[in-house]
């Protein structure tokens, strides 16, 4: 749903929303719906939502009410016949920047309409790198409020006003934010309860321990001459959860020395 400058919304409860909906429509045809977890996206490009997300679990999620996604387009609050919003830098210099007092109208306006607890993130490529533990702690909360930044990115002075958290999806950058935001709430709202149908199947994957996940392997048994390792055929739960649990400290070791080296402090290992 698009969260316009003239509401008002009623309340619904989860149970309304039609199993027929298309993903644009389950975001229209939800407002407000009463402790779902929400996230709120500040964008230039509210058609690019819901996007992915309006795809496989974390869609059917969406239609099942299990949470809420608003979009708040930054155009509306735009000046003049043209609704700018962003101007040239001051001290010059490429591109152009998105202007505080058109960004802080669209904060104001969106602010009231979640839970205050829920944090301000404006997605950066020079914020705290993305990870497993932000999705569990924004999964915990009530939601999200998200700024997708264009062109050179958003004036400081909205930044420090308003206390945002810049954080990153990693050390690339992107056109625009809303791939980053997309990501993020993907990866938050699949450990909300109910929308992975395996529960388990977010405990033991990668990060959520601090180490990279094992291998995994599946029918056919064997596949261009390449057979499946015989513990993972033995029936032994045991001795397939050591292997497991030895195939990703070694792997987390090779690849990622930064989660080893904390995984060992953690555990206060040497090996
Ligand atoms: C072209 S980028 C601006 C880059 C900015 N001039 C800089 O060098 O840091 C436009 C917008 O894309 C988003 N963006 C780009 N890279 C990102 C990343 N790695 N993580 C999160 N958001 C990103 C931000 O919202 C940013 O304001």
């Amino acid at each position: 749903m698009e969260d316009r400058k003239t509401p008002p919304q009623k309340s619904h409860g989860r149970k309304t929303i039609r199993a027929t909906l298309k993903p644009r429509e389950l975001m229209e045809q939800t407002p407000d719906l009463a402790r779902v977890w929400k996230a709120q996206v500040i964008t230039l490009l509210p058609e690019a939502f819901p996007g992915i997300l309006g795809q496989s679990l974390t869609g059917r999620a969406l239609k099942d009410g299990l949470w809420q996604l608003v979009t708040v387009a930054l155009r509306q609050f735009g000046e003049g016949k043209h609704r700018n919003v962003d101007d040239t830098p001051a001290g010059g210099g490429a591109g152009m920047v998105l202007r505080p007092d058109i960004m802080a109208s669209a904060i104001d306006h969106a602010r009231p309409r979640i839970a205050p607890q829920a944090p301000l993130i404006y997605l950066s490529p020079r914020g705290r790198p993305f990870t497993q533990a932000m999705a569990k702690a924004l999964a915990a909360g009530p939601g999200v409020s998200m700024i997708c930044g264009r062109f050179e990115g958003l004036d400081q002075r909205v930044i420090d006003h308003y206390r945002i958290t810049e954080v990153s999806l990693g050390d690339f950058v992107l056109t625009g934010g809303e791939i980053a935001a997309q990501a993020m709430i993907d990866a938050t709202v699949r450990l909300l309860p109910g929308v992975l149908g395996n529960e388990a199947s977010t405990e033991e994957e990668s990060f959520s321990d601090g180490l990279l996940e094992h291998p995994q392997y599946t029918r056919p048994a064997e596949w261009r001459g390449m057979g499946i390792p015989p513990v993972l055929m033995s029936g032994h739960h045991g001795e397939i959860s050591k292997w497991r649990q030895a195939q990703s400290k070694e792997l987390t070791r090779e690849r990622r020395p930064d989660l080893w080296s904390a995984w060992q402090a953690l555990h206060d290992q040497t090996d």
